[in-house]
């Protein structure tokens, strides 16, 4: 079978496909598939407040991060304003425009960082009721720093704002805000199951909060929202997480592999990355002609040009070294014969 290189999606190719499918087989040995689920995935927020330090009140699990994306919107955002950086996630301005009254964007400052007091002010003159931010930033790859972060959540927390913290990509960074959800009534950390865990084709992530905060979410979660086999594998590799560490600390050192090859092209440049994935900027083509050229090779990467409204940057996935090294190979190529 001919298959495309995926490097567009930030999935993760890190985690032992056969190992994967060898815990699922297992799961599914053990399931009456006739018999509904746990209806809010009370055997896995037991795991997971167990796996987080916090306790079972502070988790919701939902299918998938996106879920939990617009669970919190519908929950905190309703007729009000919503607030989200630039460039971000794409679904956060979907869901806020869907359950909200618009969309607030401030765009991230110098060096792609957290504008703190812009994101206060802007708050405050919009009627804003929640802001969203993912740290890890999607699509530049920069985790904003830990006191910067908390700085935002605390001066929202003085106006009643809430903050989603979006962290699909904290593990591959270098902390994780969790613990301030012990300390400020105001946030909701995101956690998804898709990048780090490799379950992106299961569909499960949850929100960390505090328990007020878990109340309100989980009136509006609807029961059995996930489904068996996703609840019982992730408690599974929970209980296997040494292997999922293992993997990261790799998928860690092959970033740097990768970053320092994409640095030696003359014709890019290349943002460092506290992610699973690169942004790069292409300096004497079109992000469109270089996604078209990679795709017909059988390269997928992704076109930022929806995000910068300019065709300069795309984004790509730190695959396995096969994958990357096919694709730093192609890139140069492409590059290089025009
Ligand atoms: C920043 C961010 N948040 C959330 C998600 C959603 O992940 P999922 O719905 O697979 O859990 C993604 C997926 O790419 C993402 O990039």
């Amino acid at each position: 079978m001919y298959m495309k290189i995926r490097l567009h999606m930030n999935e993760n190719f890190f985690l032992e496909r056969e190992w994967l499918v060898k815990i699922i087989a297992r799961v599914l040995d053990d399931i009456d598939p006739r018999v509904y689920p746990e209806p809010f995935s009370e055997d896995v927020r037991a795991s997971l407040a167990e796996f987080y330090g916090v306790s079972p009140d502070n988790v919701v699990v939902g299918a998938g991060g996106e879920h939990i994306i617009e669970l919190v919107t519908k929950t905190f955002g309703r007729g009000h304003r919503v607030l989200t950086v630039t460039p971000s996630f794409p679904l956060f301005d979907k869901y806020a425009n869907m359950y909200g009254r618009g969309v607030e964007r401030v765009p991230l400052s110098e060096g792609f960082d957290l504008p703190v007091d812009e994101i206060v002010r802007a708050a405050k003159r919009g009627d804003v009721s929640l802001v969203m931010i993912d740290s890890p930033n999607n699509p530049t790859g920069r985790q904003f720093d830990e006191d910067k972060v908390r700085d935002l959540v605390e001066k929202l927390n003085e106006r009643n704002v809430i903050v989603l913290l979006d962290e699909a990509y904290a593990d591959f960074g270098r902390y994780s805000a969790l613990p301030l959800v012990l300390e400020f009534s105001n946030l909701v950390i995101l956690k998804t199951f898709s990048k780090s865990f490799g379950l992106a084709g299961l569909r499960i992530g949850a929100a960390i909060a505090s328990k007020n905060l878990a109340d309100k979410l989980l009136e509006n979660l609807p029961p059995y929202a996930v489904d068996v086999v996703s609840q019982r594998a992730l408690k599974a590799v929970i209980e296997n997480h040494d292997y999922v560490a293992k993997k990261i600390n790799e998928l860690r050192r092959e970033r740097s592999r990768v970053f320092s090859k994409l640095k030696e092209i003359d014709q890019i440049d290349v943002f460092p990355s506290d992610a699973n994935f690169h942004m790069i900027r292409l300096k004497s083509m079109r992000s469109s002609e270089v996604c078209s050229a990679l795709a017909v090779r059988g390269i997928l990467v992704k076109d930022l040009t929806e995000v910068f409204g300019t065709e300069e940057y795309i984004r790509v996935t730190v695959g396995t070294p096969s994958m990357n090294d096919e694709f730093l190979a192609t890139l140069k190529n492409i590059l290089t014969s025009t």
